[in-house]
């Protein structure tokens, strides 16, 4: 027989106690930015039918990352890739009955099929915030506010992070209209902007020239792409635009883009968040983007990865035949959360659930050790009582070596006088104490 593998599955995790600890405290401290928002909790199955993603996800995902295959019944389907098409079919399930506007969050298991690497994985979790029902730029705000805010809140300076904004609307309008590619090379131009910062200027022109095959389209996609302020793409407005302002009230595309990026950036500078940039290359894969999208990057070069990313997405709700509902959202991976913690040395040092740990001087003192860690759990200590009869130094080693603060130690003289020797391990210090003692020295 093969022997067994000790390894979890490629690009997958085990999360051992130090590692839940540490998913537990980024977890925890995502829920407390989001909960003072008022966001609510949502969750769903991890399986979905394949037809839900290939709406609106994008060909990569669909195409490449999906864990996809038959059930039993013959029916197609996928592990969630991301929570966005489930939580807008939720939204658009209850359509009538929710009270708008939502403001929702999950932290779901994700699983893309992926090249496992530094800051990607084949199954991260990602928490999502997403509000439903919000027309006006306050939406995107909000959201990258929170964003922000989640930064500040695991202590990570804001020099240290840069928000990323553009408008999938103005580019769709400089890619489709202004420059009249067809389909495909939009496409494929998307891409290739989303490899940008990876390649060389003359391998990214040469990549350009042979799918638009037009000089002059490619220079104008470069000095599109070189604009550090929204105002720098301002040639991409048609003048006939303008005209047809004053006949419909209607702007166009790119106005409606552009005059939005300036909001969203110029509202948050207002509110004292100084570190978002416009930037043009920002694709963001999805298909359903309708609006604004963002990302949020670490400024040091070893974690490249995006550390957020979302936008808004006006239609998707409306894929399943119901009534439109705007939507703003965006998702943060766990995996390159924990990468910018421990390069900043900002996660807090492992510590043990338990808050005591009572070795016995024999096994007589068992049910002793029983009724005295039930009175000290009545009281709110979490007591873990060593039963295996080994020699009271290793008992001691355990508890050490499992990072549980305090040990006490229960013989023939505790048993008869009720006074116990309370240990600190961390500094050494002994304090001797009856039953009550005991739980104000761990308080
Ligand atoms: P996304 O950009 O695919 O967006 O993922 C958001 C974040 O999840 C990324 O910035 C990254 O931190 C993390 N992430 C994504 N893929 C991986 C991976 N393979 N390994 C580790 N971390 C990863 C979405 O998924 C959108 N559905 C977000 C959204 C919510 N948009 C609107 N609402």
């Amino acid at each position: 027989m093969k022997k067994l593998s000790l390894e979890p599955y490629k690009g997958t995790r085990d999360f051992y106690p130090e590692d839940m600890f540490v998913q537990d405290y980024i977890f925890g401290v995502m829920r407390m930015v989001v909960e003072s928002y008022g966001y609510q909790e949502y969750d769903a199955s991890i399986l979905e039918d394949t037809e839900l993603y290939r709406a609106k996800t994008g060909e990569e995902i669909v195409n490449e990352q999906t864990y996809s295959f038959k059930d039993r019944g013959g029916r197609d389907v996928t592990i969630r890739p991301e929570i966005t098409p489930t939580v807008a079919r939720m939204v658009a399930r209850k359509r009538k009955e929710l009270a708008f506007p939502l403001r929702w969050y999950s932290i779901p298991n994700l699983l893309r099929y992926e090249r496992p690497q530094r800051g990607r994985l084949r199954e991260h979790w990602q928490l999502n915030v997403d509000a439903f029902g919000i027309d006006g730029m306050e939406a995107e705000k909000e959201m990258i506010t929170i964003a922000y805010d989640i930064m500040r809140a695991f202590g990570v300076d804001d020099k240290k992070f840069v928000i990323k904004i553009n408008s999938r609307k103005l580019v769709n309008y400089f890619l489709n209209d202004y420059l009249k590619l067809n389909k495909k090379q939009s496409y494929d131009v998307s891409k290739l902007i989303d490899k940008k910062n990876k390649m060389k200027e003359k391998e990214f022109r040469g990549a350009m020239e042979s799918v638009v095959a037009k000089k002059d389209k490619v220079k104008k996609i470069v000095k599109f792409l070189r604009a550090g302020e929204v105002e720098e793409v301002g040639w991409v407005v048609k003048r006939v635009k303008k005209v047809e302002k004053g006949k419909n009230g209607k702007r166009g595309d790119e106005t409606d883009g552009i005059e939005k990026v300036k909001e969203v950036v110029g509202g948050l500078k207002k509110l004292g968040i100084k570190n978002v940039v416009f930037d043009p290359t920002l694709m963001r894969g999805f298909d359903y983007y309708t609006g604004i999208v963002f990302e949020v990057f670490d400024a040091n070069p070893k974690n490249n990865r995006s550390l957020f990313g979302g936008g808004r997405y006006d239609d998707l709700v409306g894929i399943f035949d119901v009534e439109k509902v705007s939507a703003v959202g965006f998702g943060m991976g766990d995996v390159t959360m924990k990468d910018v913690l421990e390069t900043y040395k900002l996660l807090p040092e492992y510590e043990s659930v338990a808050d005591l740990y009572i070795c016995l001087l024999s096994s007589e003192y068992a049910n002793f050790a029983h009724d005295l860690s039930g009175d000290l759990r009545k009281q709110g200590l979490n007591v873990a009582v060593d039963f295996t009869g080994r020699k009271i130094g290793a008992q001691i080693k355990t508890a050490d070596r499992q990072k549980i603060p305090f040990v006490l130690c229960v013989g023939e003289d505790e048993v008869k006088s009720g006074k116990f020797k309370v240990k600190n391990l961390g500094s050494g210090e002994e304090k001797v104490a009856d039953q009550a003692g005991i739980v104000r020295i761990i308080r």
